[in-house]
């Protein structure tokens, strides 16, 4: 029983140390429950300021320490790391709290691309912040894709693209001498060695990408229809942009599913797919950078048997190879009490030297160009040619700078209408106008 207490007793403080550093999650939830209580006892012993509060990344790396120590010193006021949540939906949630209360307790956030038109109301322009030669570092992608309106809310910390994998071994022994540059090459090359390999290997299949209901789906949709000509849901105005090219490009995909790619990629994520291909089940494969190095690992049944390339392009004059873009961005509370500091510090935190160091520390990708020339970036990094030309050539963003911050809504309307075409419960079409009567509303 004692024991029990103790234990009890210790888990609470351990309890309170946390919202030590969440504890502001609550400043101004009003309410008289436990938590607003325990709230309450938290505020009192909040460490005195200035310190700059960073909500960075959910999974801290030695890196991300190191980082946090240099630019603190460099900027002269420390940074504090604050806990953040891992899923980004609930990451979003809770900074749809805090923002709008315009709460001076967090300087820094870390957002993925497809919020910068949400969180722009309650972000700082970092464009007074930035000499032109800082700014032109970064992928001109990115800068697009965070600026809203005439204001830069956020920087990049890496880059992030997708990419198609392929396994060279199996390429070689269907006779093809290159990885596909169309869609039609893949879908022939994905046949050709699926029907090979399943004498073998009833689990194989030729393509894996991300078909379930959420965002990465919104991303591999789009991929489709960027290649093939068609329109990104909304144009760079904001207005509608699905059109006849975006339906059949649903179409044509929908009928990859169960002939090149599993009936369950209709709920396979990034993960799932990953686990196809790395376990030696796929011949192809679209994922973001992040596999590959996983893909190398010693224990990896595919290690040293595949490589990447650019995502296929679409046939036709309107054809193109596109990747959509993603990624961690910092940007700046308007809110903070330190802005010129704490921007400062986001571009300390992403400049060509920390993203340097994050490149070599853990393989993350940079998100400036000049990196990718650099010998030790290119050894830690083997995929970084081509990483770096999809997004320098082929990247295209999502539509979350011009959606006057309904990038969510519409983005979830869009997939969720996409996957039931994958699913075959309807055309592309029928999906195109859907989609196009449910958003209307939040395109004005
Ligand atoms: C990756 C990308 C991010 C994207 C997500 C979709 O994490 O970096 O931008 O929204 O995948 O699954």
């Amino acid at each position: 029983m004692i024991r029990m207490g103790g234990r009890r007793a210790a888990s609470r403080t351990l309890f309170l140390l946390l919202l030590l550093g969440a504890g502001l999650l609550y400043a101004g939830c009003g309410g008289d429950d436990g938590v607003a209580a325990v709230a309450v006892e938290t505020v009192a012993v909040t460490p005195p300021r200035p310190i700059l509060r960073w909500m960075g990344p959910a999974f801290v790396r030695p890196v991300d320490r190191e980082l946090v120590a240099r630019c603190g010193k460099e900027v002269g006021i420390a940074i504090e790391l604050l806990p953040a949540p891992a899923n980004p939906v609930d990451r979003l949630g809770l900074y749809l709290q805090f923002l709008p209360a315009e709460s001076d307790d967090i300087d820094l956030i870390d957002f993925d691309v497809v919020w910068s038109g949400t969180l722009a109301p309650h972000l700082l322009d970092l464009n007074p912040h930035l000499t032109a030669e800082e700014r032109g570092q970064y992928f001109p992608i990115y800068l697009e894709n965070n600026s809203v309106g005439e204001a830069l809310v956020g920087l990049p910390q890496m880059g992030d693209v997708g990419l198609l994998y392929y396994r060279t071994d199996l390429l070689e022994k269907y006779g093809f001498e290159a990885p596909p540059d169309t869609w039609s090459e893949l879908e022939e090359m994905a046949a050709a060695i699926q029907a090979g390999e399943r004498g073998e290997n009833a689990e194989f299949w030729g393509y894996v990408w991300q078909g379930n209901v959420y965002e990465g789906l919104t991303v591999n949709a789009l991929e489709w229809q960027a290649s093939m000509g068609g329109g990104l849901i909304v144009d760079a105005e904001g207005r509608l942009a699905l059109d006849d090219v975006a339906a059949g490009a649903l179409d044509r995909a929908a009928a990859w599913v169960g002939a090149i790619s599993p009936e369950s990629v209709t709920v396979f994520q990034e993960e799932d797919a990953r686990w196809q291909f790395q376990n030696g089940n796929a011949a192809f494969m679209r994922n973001w950078p992040y596999a590959y190095g996983l893909g190398q690992a010693e224990d990896s049944p595919i290690r040293d048997r595949f490589g990447v390339t650019r995502l296929p392009r679409g046939e036709g004059t309107e054809g193109r190879h596109a990747s959509v873009v993603g990624g961690q961005q910092i940007g700046v509370s308007r809110y903070s009490r330190y802005k010129d500091t704490a921007a400062d510090a986001a571009r300390c935190l992403t400049d060509a030297r920390a993203q340097r160091r994050r490149a070599l520390a853990d393989g993350t990708p940079p998100g400036i160009a000049v990196l990718y020339e650099d010998g030790d970036v290119k050894a830690r990094i083997p995929a970084a040619a081509q990483i770096a030309e999809s997004l320098a050539e082929h990247a295209v963003a999502r539509p979350a700078a011009m959606t006057g911050g309904y990038y969510t809504e519409i983005s979830l309307v869009y997939f969720i209408e996409v996957n039931r075409v994958l699913t075959g419960e309807q055309d592309g079409a029928s999906a195109v106008a859907r989609v196009g009567e449910q958003v209307a509303a939040w395109l004005e």
